[in-house]
């Protein structure tokens, strides 16, 4: 058995992956997938197609509820793998001269608001009763407290706000749905488009399928008490 197991052990429960075409999201929805996991339902959404899921649009993620709602099983683990760091358009700002309304407009739509529609149309479908996990990745550089180097203005301040969105509704959440657990994690250094151009010697790069099975063997271990907790890929929890 191997480590995420438990965490995917319901067989008629569905696993939900947003941003399933990102590095990352692809290697989650790969691994809840695979041989070693149980049989069970495992949706992935990206921006294609006709069921296509753009977390900047509320009507989208509405529409996905409305699908998510006609399955039959608990929606029991859901993570969003969504996130924003640089396009053709935007590079991460080095000093405070870079900082662009735009650029820092989209990172807070893409990072923050999105995962914020998620919580709204996706917690109302967890089980009332019974463990559920709902986990967003966020980034350490989010941390305010481990803020050492300065520069990514727009990327940090929006994981920043995503944490603060976890948090908040972490504990409205807990109101509702007490077994249900709410988190931000951050997956290390990946290599993935959105790494690729930040990816110096010396950082610890690891691959998406490593990636994968540390975040879902956090998730397997998550308790009650996590919920609206900021962890790392170790299952270390980081400051805010
Ligand atoms: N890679 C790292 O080293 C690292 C480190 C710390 C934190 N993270 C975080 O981990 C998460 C995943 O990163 P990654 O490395 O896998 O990035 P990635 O390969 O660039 O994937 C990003 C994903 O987000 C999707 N996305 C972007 N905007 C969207 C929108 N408006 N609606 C729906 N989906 C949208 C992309 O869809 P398209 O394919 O349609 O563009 C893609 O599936 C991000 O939150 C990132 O901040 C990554």
């Amino acid at each position: 058995m191997n480590a995420h197991t438990e965490a995917t052990d319901d067989r008629h429960a569905t696993a939900l992956v947003i941003g399933g075409t990102g590095g990352i999201g692809a290697a989650i929805a790969d691994a809840l997938r695979g041989p070693d996991a149980p049989a069970r339902n495992v949706i992935a959404t990206s921006r294609r197609g006709s069921d296509a899921v753009d977390i900047c649009d509320e009507a989208s993620v509405a529409a996905l509820a409305s699908r998510l709602k006609s399955l039959s099983g608990d929606l029991t683990l859901v993570i969003d793998a969504t996130g924003f760091l640089h396009d053709e358009t935007f590079t991460p700002e080095k000093t405070w001269r870079h900082i662009d309304p735009a650029h820092m407009a989209h990172a807070f739509a893409v990072n923050a608001i999105g995962p914020a529609l998620l919580m709204k149309h996706l917690l109302p479908l967890l089980p009332a009763q019974g463990r559920s996990v709902f986990a967003t990745l966020s980034a350490r550089v989010g941390s305010i407290g481990d803020n050492r180097l300065g520069g990514w203005t727009s990327y940090r301040a929006s994981k920043a706000a995503l944490n603060q969105i976890v948090r908040t509704t972490a504990i409205e959440l807990h109101r509702r749905k007490p077994d249900a657990i709410c988190v931000a994690l951050h997956p290390g250094t990946v290599a993935t488009d959105l790494s690729a151009p930040f990816s110096t010697d010396g950082l610890d790069v690891r691959d998406p399928d490593t990636a994968a099975e540390d975040l879902l063997s956090v998730i397997k271990g998550l308790q009650p008490s996590d919920n609206g907790g900021f962890l790392d890929h170790n299952g270390a929890y980081i400051p805010w």
